[in-house]
């Protein structure tokens, strides 16, 4: 019997990385994201794990730390991130959905989530998963589309646009695509125990005229000042916040480190490609197969 969860946007076959990345004119937002990324990171730890992580763009930030889970809901996307960082093997690919994170309580010292939650339709459930895996005194390193932009005040005041940016509550735009306002983002960090701290606007000049006649160097160097202001106020179209996790709280138990979607109990070793659910009333397994482990359906 499968879970309920709520909807989820499948990149399964997707060609994200070349029709929204490659030769596609967003040097100057993969720049700016870094600045800002690096910024709130903590460089070097031992676990992190980057929650939709589509096909690994931004991993190689991630080197100073011992183990790297790559997280997506596509397996494909995750085969393309494989294929780009080759065998090292600090990095474990893992399939699932958000909604139902397959890792033990109190395994993740620093969690990274860059231009995914628009997609949640439930960012409190998720928010709630994340509070659960990560370690005491965690950082959860959260990028959110910001619904509060200079662009939609403009076309709410030219009566072009019917919501209002100003209002707390996500807008879903088109669907399974959210926006949200930076104070409700922070309200629900809170209700999950994190502490939201610093915050960084980021993709100020996010505006094709200006990209295309100033150069990506200068429009870099202008967005990482300005990104420093995100404390402030919060008027670009993307918002950096750095929350911290409780000091007191569960840690994983060593050698533990996968637990059943389904029911949280702990797994142990692969066997024959797969991963046994040990808990009687449960009895999933889990495939695993080159390298990556699959927690989207039980094979049994
Ligand atoms: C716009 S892409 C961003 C990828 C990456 N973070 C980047 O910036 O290049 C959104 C990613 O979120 C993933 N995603 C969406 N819903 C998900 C869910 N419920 N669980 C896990 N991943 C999900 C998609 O598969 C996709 O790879």
């Amino acid at each position: 019997m499968s879970i309920e969860t709520p909807p989820v946007c499948d990149y399964e076959g997707s060609d994200y990385r070349t029709r929204f990345w490659e030769g596609q004119g967003r040097d100057y937002e993969d720049r700016v994201e870094r600045v800002a990324l690096r910024r709130l990171m903590p460089p070097t730890g031992s676990t992190l794990i980057e929650i939709g992580a589509g096909f690994g763009r931004l991993a190689d930030e991630y080197r100073g730390y011992e183990k790297v889970v790559l997280f997506d809901y596509s397996r494909s996307l995750l085969r393309e991130a494989q294929a780009h960082l080759g065998d090292d093997p600090r990095f474990v690919y893992v399939a699932g959905n958000w909604y139902q994170m397959p890792f033990v309580a109190g395994l993740f010292e620093t969690l990274v989530q860059i231009r995914t939650l628009h997609h949640a339709a439930d960012a409190p459930a998720l928010f709630r998963q994340l509070a659960r895996i990560a370690r005491p005194d965690g950082q959860y390193i959260l990028e959110f589309a910001n619904k509060q932009n200079l662009k939609a005040i403009l076309r709410y005041a030219l009566r072009r646009q019917e919501w209002s940016p100003f209002s707390s509550e996500p807008v879903e735009f088109v669907a399974l695509n959210f926006d949200f306002h930076p104070r409700w983002i922070r309200q629900q960090l809170r209700q999950v125990q994190f502490a939201p701290g610093r915050m960084l606007t980021v993709s100020h000049f996010r505006f094709e005229p200006l990209k295309k006649r100033l150069p990506t160097s200068l429009l870099a160097r202008l967005d990482s000042m300005a990104q420093l202001t995100g404390n402030w106020w919060q008027l670009s179209p993307s918002v950096f916040v750095c929350s911290a996790h409780p000091a007191v709280g569960e840690t994983a138990v060593p050698h533990t480190f996968f637990a059943c979607p389904h029911c949280q109990t702990p797994l142990g070793e692969v066997k024959n490609g797969r991963l046994h659910c040990p808990n009687s009333a449960c009895q999933k397994q889990w495939q695993v197969e080159d390298g990556l482990y699959d927690f989207k359906e039980p094979v049994s």
